[in-house]
């Protein structure tokens, strides 16, 4: 979601702000603004849409020329999409000028104390209490003035401010909600994440809490709330700008389709050696304790991230003999039974940050728990406050639906239940040899399945065009398999595609089955498709026309369905990854063909930011 980024140097800023708020695109927005300094006078312009719109209205009507800058993306969360709601925003005077990402979680009484005092109030944002405290609490001092007001500011937000009386410098504060500073020779940059930093620099530092950045051509200073000086660590950024180009793509979410086998061989990469899965990173898990110790598996995530906790639950389940259950985030950090130290609770986040996710991460260390972090970014805030990370190297992910994400979170899950159960004695006798041999194989079958089945998937997308509606339907495995299927195509083709479990449709679901309708059936699971294949007749009774998803060497759903695609069979705990091809790119065609940018689905935002 909103995204923000910052510059000060000897270059033209508003180029840079520009093109690192495109950078930031695919973290999803409906308006963008910046605010440029030629250290004298501070211009700004905001507008409603795409960064396309900002840059049309300044080259028709220009503002100044400086070298100093910050710019943002705003997703809407209080105020809808309109200019005046968009950042920067400032005081009344118009001498501070401020972008915003998280929320203000007391801004109604910040608020009113402000109308008390007279202050008028232009937009419905939570942002707008900022530069009207920094005005009210003004000590002539920028910093100081920074500091008298960031006390008064409770929830998660990530700042970047400017100040008409020190038009040379920028301020930054990152309260659990990620700003880094970018460093370059004599210029510094900010950026919510590092994809926006990668063509200037590799040189990096993430702002942490209760620190205040202070960028100037000259140097860039990092201090404490108190005053206290800070030396930087500097840190290098991994990514490449190679990776997040398009290439010969059109989008991002189909080059990120594409990339799975390569980025599933990245996330395996030196974990299993000699039929061992060996994760460096969790070592000092298992010798601080015994996985006797635990008495249940707690995983949590959202969206995507909570499809694949949903596979990892089931995988866990049948091999250890502790419960294991998967939770939503927004839900377990309000609600959750008894947890303890014996609970250690994996969370799930691509990117790291999700609200809900990072507070459901609070909730579980506030109980005592142990806590494993699977996430795709090293220094997000999630694996920041873990006990343990477990990195899913699946490379920067720009489409705001998860593909990548997904299949390597999976892959992440699977080498870390095999992990834990090589030190385990609360397992149940399973030879994970197939297993192992079938993980090493894996980026080869997922290659083959891409080859396999983007042509059929292609043209069943074209004829899926006319219709609103449909159904997917699978049994274990494949039904959790079913539900990513469904919130891929509701994503990026706005489709209304619903997952049941099977056996369900019967008690309900079938009284919206009318001749026609199209269903998905998923029967990658050998021992399950039986069952599937008597579900499958009771829909064809009603007339629907049903797509069947089956392994090579099936016959027994062919017969029964109007339409089979064939995928490549696999071990079954891993069919969830090679099943997900064909669903993956059924919605990116679906999304295409209607012509939606897939990459950036309306109202949706990669990294929500806000609970
Ligand atoms: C948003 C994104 C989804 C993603 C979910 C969880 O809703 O649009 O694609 O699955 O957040 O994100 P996370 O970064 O925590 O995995």
């Amino acid at each position: 979601m909103s995204g923000i980024v910052g510059y000060v140097g000897n270059r033209s800023s508003q180029e840079i702000l520009i093109h690192g708020l495109k950078n930031l695109e695919y973290r999803g927005y409906d308006s963008a603004g910046i605010a440029v300094s030629n250290e004298k006078t501070i211009e700004v312009r905001r507008e409603k849409g795409q960064i396309q719109d900002l840059e049309a209205s300044l080259q028709l009507d220009p503002i100044l020329k400086g070298n100093l800058g910050i710019g943002h993306t705003r997703w809407a969360s209080h105020g809808t999409p309109s200019v005046t709601n968009s950042h920067p925003l400032s005081d009344t005077n118009g001498k501070y000028f401020v972008v915003h990402n998280g929320i203000i979680e007391n801004y109604r009484e910040l608020r009113k104390g402000l109308v008390a005092d007279g202050v008028d109030f232009q937009t419905d944002t939570d942002t707008e209490v900022i530069p009207h405290l920094l005005a009210k609490y003004d000590t002539g001092n920028y910093l100081d003035t920074v500091r008298q007001v960031l006390p008064l500011l409770k929830g998660s937000f990530a700042l970047a401010i400017m100040c008409s009386t020190y038009p040379n410098t920028i301020i930054a504060i990152s309260q659990e909600n990620p700003l880094i500073v970018g460093f370059g020779l004599k210029e510094g940059f900010l950026a919510s994440d590092i994809s926006a930093l990668l063509p200037y620099t590799k040189e990096i530092y993430p702002i942490k809490n209760n620190e205040i950045a202070m960028l100037t051509s000259e140097r860039i200073t990092i201090e404490t709330l108190d005053g206290e000086p800070i030396h930087p660590k500097k840190v290098l950024i991994e990514w490449d700008q190679e990776e997040i180009d398009l290439h010969e793509y059109d989008y991002f979410m189909l080059k990120e389709i594409m990339e799975q086998p390569k980025t599933i061989k990245k996330t395996l990469e030196g974990k299993i050696k000699n039929s061992h899965v060996r994760i460096a990173e969790l070592e000092p898990l298992l010798n601080q304790y015994e996985f006797h110790h635990f008495e249940k598996i707690d995983i949590v995530g959202n969206g995507t991230s909570y499809h694949s906790g949903m596979v990892g639950k089931k995988v866990m389940e049948q091999l250890f003999r502790i419960p294991v259950e998967v939770h939503i985030s927004s839900e377990f950090s309000n609600e959750h039974g008894h947890l303890s130290n014996r609970n250690l609770v994996i969370v799930l986040s691509q990117s790291g940050e999700t609200a809900d996710s990072l507070s459901a991460l609070k909730e579980a260390k506030r109980n005592d728990c142990v806590t494993i972090a699977i996430t795709n970014k090293k220094r997000s805030n999630i694996a920041r406050i873990a006990d343990y990370m477990l990195l899913t190297n699946a490379g920067p992910e720009l489409a705001v639906a998860a593909t990548k994400a997904y299949t390597s979170q999976i892959t992440s899950l699977i080498l870390l239940t095999i992990f834990l159960s090589q030190h385990s004695d609360k397992t149940n006798a399973y030879d994970y040899t197939e297993l192992l041999d079938a993980l090493v194989q894996l980026p080869d079958v997922v290659e083959q399945t891409l080859i396999m089945t983007q042509d059929a998937i292609d043209s069943f997308a074209q004829v899926t065009n006319d219709q609103d509606h449909l159904f997917l339907i699978g049994r274990g495995l494949d039904y959790v398999l079913a539900l990513e299927g469904a919130l891929k195509l509701q994503e990026v083709a706005y489709l209304h595609a619903d997952a049941y479990a099977a056996g369900e449709v019967k008690h309900g679901t079938m009284a919206l089955i009318t001749p026609g309708v199209p269903v998905i059936a998923l029967a990658t699971q050998a021992h399950l498709r039986g069952k599937l294949v008597s579900n499958i007749r009771e829909l064809k009774t009603r007339e629907a026309f049903v797509v069947g998803v089956t392994t090579v060497g099936d016959d027994a759903v062919g017969e029964v369905v109007d339409q089979v695609l064939y995928i490549p069979e696999a071990h079954p705990y891993l069919m969830p990854i090679v099943a997900a091809i064909p669903l993956q790119l059924l919605a990116y065609y679906a999304g295409t063909v209607r012509g939606y940018n897939v990459d950036r689905p309306r109202n949706l935002a990669k990294s929500l930011t806000v609970e």
